[in-house]
């Protein structure tokens, strides 16, 4: 098994009265693609706030590469190579899909959009390598706003990787897509996350989809993990069972 590329100590974060997320600790080695799973409110994307540096954690540590990155913020992390898609739609509407690409490799390299500029004409050729590699090759030209619900989530992904992510976080990347594109989605993000041997936490609820792709799977619940494994024992696991039916009685 490949040395971990990230280390999550004993992470916590309240709400008010809420625990949203409660002494979780994980190990993801690199090149795995883990899924994180649970039900609704079962803290995921609170973990992935956390370990992303968008929300301050109340206790724990985070390891990345070795280094301790706890505090550290988002923007830094990403620099050394953190990146995160978002649950909620976060792309420029009003600029175009190639642009949106282009301004994510100008913000990854350290440079600013800047009108008198030829920034404009600067990274199109990598930018248009992305949006090939997501299927968006033929909407390059429209505004995001024009986009159908499930080429804004590529593209969130597009923008993700312009960053060269060694570690990527995907908060339910398929979210508002059919029952058809999601497998598709997910497929594409495999074979992107292999290709370019990127690590990925994936958090999804298409349970199919999961199974299917998976290395590893962290299951969540009421902010704790509740099992870890391969999909096999996770799919067979009685606990897990016991949350997605519903009967929490033993929570
Ligand atoms: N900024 C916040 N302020 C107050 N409560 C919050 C905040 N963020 C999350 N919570 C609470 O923390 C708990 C975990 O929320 P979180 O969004 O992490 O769950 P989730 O597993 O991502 O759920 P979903 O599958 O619905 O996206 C919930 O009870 C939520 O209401
Ligand atoms: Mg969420």
């Amino acid at each position: 098994m490949s040395e971990a590329i990230l280390v999550a100590e004993k992470l916590s974060r309240s709400f008010g009265g809420v625990n949203a997320v409660k002494d979780v600790s994980l190990a993801v080695p690199a090149g795995q693609l883990r899924a994180i799973i649970g039900p609704n409110g079962a803290g995921k994307s609170t973990l992935f706030n956390l370990l992303t540096g968008l929300v301050p954690c109340n206790s724990g540590r985070i390891l990345f590469k070795g280094a301790d990155v706890t505090g550290h913020a988002p923007h830094t992390l990403c620099r050394h190579g953190l990146g995160r898609t978002f649950q909620i739609n976060s792309i420029f509407v009003s600029a175009t899909v190639l642009e949106n690409v282009q301004l994510a490799l100008l913000a990854h390299h350290g440079k600013t959009w800047n009108m008198f500029s030829a920034a404009s004409k600067l990274f199109v050729r990598e930018a248009e390598a992305l949006l090939e590699m997501l299927g968006l090759a033929r909407e390059a030209g429209k505004t995001g706003n024009a986009l159908s619900y499930g080429d804004r989530r590529r593209l969130e992904v597009a923008l993700a990787l312009a960053c060269q992510p060694q570690l990527l976080l995907l908060d339910e990347p398929t979210a508002g897509m059919s029952l058809g594109d999601k497998p598709r989605m997910v497929g594409l993000i495999r074979d992107i996350v292999r290709e370019k041997g990127v690590t990925a936490l994936l958090i999804e609820h298409d349970m199919d989809v999961v199974f299917s792709v998976a290395d590893c799977i962290t299951v969540m619940h009421q902010g704790g993990v509740v099992a870890e494994g391969p999909p096999k024992e996770i799919q067979a696991n009685a606990r897990v069972q016991e949350i997605y039916l519903g009967d929490d009685r033993r929570a």
